[in-house]
């Protein structure tokens, strides 16, 4: 952990970047039928295909389909893949906006931003694919907590425990240790989180044993509050800069959501974004894995069919009049908002409902420099061109702030990072997280009179995260997986693609007998679900580039 990183990075040091937004040769509006069953009854095919299909195709989506190939690379695995994407776009939750809609300038995150260090599959994924990263830890914001009805804290330019000055307030603040205490902790549990990415990473089809594995249990069975509050942490660093942290990155409290996520808002070294937008990640996952792509596509029903001990599912879309036969599916979405009509002859766990946290995010640009003062009840000076909010006002009592976070984004530049002049001069980006719609009358108010595009969208963004130590199943029924079963755990791009992983490797184990490294691995399997821990050597045949092999730290899955 560098020290300096103690809150999730915020915002976009001013950039450069430009990408035109690229269409794949490989995306397939159609559907390419490989077999048609007499009609949508549950009726086996004479042999199961060996064909498996992707429902979703964010991080947990496209980096199963990456898994898999490189299973079919490794070891010749013979087995087709279709990924079905409702949208007309790769990327799920992430996905990039254009200012003014126009191309030629340089876009704009409306999802998921960021990913640090120690997230190695995302960071490996840049590293193979030359896509080039920009890093956030040095942008020269201030930065605010804002309360509802005023600041608790301000620093200046530069990173949080940037300057002498900073320091002596937080401290003055909240004491001498809890700033370097919490760092600690962090570190910690990121050492912990690392071991998923071990040649003896723990293989998993239970959470709940995942997280009793780990040692975890204390983490995701308090809220981050009493997590701190029983380590001693000053209550208010606990409630004022922890909370800006949970809130811009979760929507939520630190009385509400639970540690482990807390902690991970609070994991920011090295925090990067990719240029031209976090989605060519996984534009590359699914053009490099060979799986047939199809947007525009919903998957409707999932219906199991098992005849004379054969067993399969029957896909129905919006792409084909006939459901399409599959050895497996992989559910990569958050299945009670995916309208998929699931049913199986055998029993299933039941997939708990999950209530998600419903934000609003408004990007919008302005030529006014920083937010109005008079709305944060300044009297004089410039406020934080980064506020972030605490509900400890209305703890006492006080004032709801309108929104989670406020963050200025640095100025709208071209492809050549030439900083774009409109009607209202050079413009900066905002982006502002709220619970409620932010009207165009506010808008105008806080950025006084000088707002230029806006730009509006509603995302069901991630898990609400009390504490708890019960999550939902992974392994739903024979040959069907559940990658987001991980989100009320951890939500990120990141833990998708490793959630990914695992479903995956149970999936291959299952079905085809071979994991994403082959017949057998070190990994260590939690044996909740009767997974045979299968001590005979590797027979690998790993095909990975010698460069990636040479240059990268060992990541389980990418390397055997
Ligand atoms: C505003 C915002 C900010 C965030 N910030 C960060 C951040 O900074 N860092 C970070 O790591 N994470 C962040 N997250 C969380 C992150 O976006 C998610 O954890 C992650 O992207 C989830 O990936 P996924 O593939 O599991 O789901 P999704 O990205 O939601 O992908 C699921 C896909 O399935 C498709 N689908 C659904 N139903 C069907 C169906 N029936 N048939 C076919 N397709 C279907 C959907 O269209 C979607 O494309 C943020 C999220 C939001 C909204
Ligand atoms: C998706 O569907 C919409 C509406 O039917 C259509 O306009 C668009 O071109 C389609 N996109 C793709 C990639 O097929
Ligand atoms: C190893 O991979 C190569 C290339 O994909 C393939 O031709 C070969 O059959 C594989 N060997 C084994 C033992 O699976
Ligand atoms: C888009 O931005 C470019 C670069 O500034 C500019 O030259 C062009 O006129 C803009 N296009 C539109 C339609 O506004
Ligand atoms: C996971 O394991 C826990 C503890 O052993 C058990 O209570 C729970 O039912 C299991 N969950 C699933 C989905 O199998």
């Amino acid at each position: 952990m560098r020290t300096e990183a103690i809150l999730f990075a915020l915002t976009a040091s001013a950039a450069h970047a430009f990408q035109l937004p690229f269409r794949l040769p490989f995306l397939s509006g159609e559907y390419q039928t490989p077999i048609v069953l007499p009609d949508s009854s549950i009726s086996a095919p004479q042999s199961i295909p060996n064909r498996i299909a992707i429902v979703g195709a964010g991080a947990g989506g496209s980096s199963a389909a990456f898994w898999i190939a490189k299973a079919k690379e490794r070891f010749g695995l013979d087995v087709e893949v279709d990924v079905f994407e409702k949208n007309d776009y790769i990327g799920g939750r992430s996905t990039v906006v254009y200012p003014y809609g126009n191309i030629s300038l340089e876009p704009v995150e409306l999802g998921a931003s960021i990913f640090v260090k120690a997230n190695k599959n995302l960071w490996r994924a840049t590293e193979e694919f030359e896509l080039d990263r920009v890093g956030f830890e040095d942008d020269d914001n201030v930065m605010g907590v804002w309360d509802g009805s005023k600041f608790r804290l301000t620093t200046g330019g530069g990173w949080f425990f940037g300057g002498w000055w900073d320091k002596l307030k937080i401290i003055w603040r909240y004491g001498l240790d809890a700033p370097s205490r919490t760092q600690s902790i962090v570190g910690s549990m990121i050492d912990e989180y690392l071991e998923l990415y071990a040649k003896t990473a723990p293989r998993f089809d239970n959470i709940t044993e995942l997280t009793q594995t780990m040692g975890w249990t204390h983490w995701v069975a308090q809220t981050t509050a009493e997590f701190f509050d029983s380590r001693g942490i000053d209550r208010r660093f606990t409630r004022e800069l922890i909370e800006a942290a949970t809130r811009v990155n979760y929507g939520q409290n630190v009385d509400s959501i639970h540690a482990l996520e807390g902690l991970c808002s609070l994991a920011a070294t090295g925090a990067s974004s990719v240029k031209g937008g976090n989605f060519q990640i996984f534009e590359q996952f699914l053009a490099r894995s060979g799986a047939r792509v199809h947007l525009n596509t919903s998957v409707t029903a999932l219906s199991q069919y098992s005849k004379d001990e054969t067993s399969g599912w029957l896909v129905t879309t919006s792409g084909s009049a006939q459901p399409q036969a599959y050895r497996a599916v992989v559910l990569a979405a958050p299945f009670h908002t995916s309208s998929i009509a699931l049913a199986a002859p055998t029993e299933m766990p039941s997939i708990p409902t999950q209530p998600y946290v419903h934000l609003h995010v408004t990007l919008l640009s302005t030529a006014s420099p920083a937010p109005d003062a008079g709305y944060f009840g300044l009297l004089s000076g410039t406020a934080p061109t980064e506020v972030l909010t605490t509900w400890d006002g209305v703890r006492q009592g006080g004032l709801k702030p309108e929104f989670n976070s406020l963050t200025y984004h640095g100025l709208i530049r071209d492809k050549d990072g030439e900083v774009v002049e409109s009607e209202l001069g050079k413009e900066w980006v905002v982006k502002i997280f709220s619970e409620q719609r932010i009207e165009d009358a506010w808008l105008e108010q806080v950025f006084t009179g000088k707002v230029g595009w806006v730009h509006r969208k509603e995302w069901d963004a991630y898990p609400v995260l009390p504490p708890t130590t019960s999550f939902p199943p992974i392994r739903l029924a024979q040959g069907l997986y559940y990658v987001n079963a991980f989100e009320p755990f951890i939500s990120t791009m990141e833990t998708e693609t490793l959630a990914a992983r695992n479903a995956v490797d149970l999936l291959l184990r299952d079905e085809f007998d071979s994991g994403v490294c082959g017949k057998s691995s070190e990994a260590v399997s939690i044996n909740a679900g009767g997974l045979p821990a299968d001590p005979s050597p590797a027979a690998t045949n790993d095909t990975m580039p010698a460069k990636a092999k040479a240059s990268s730290e060992f990541v389980l899955g990418w390397d055997c």
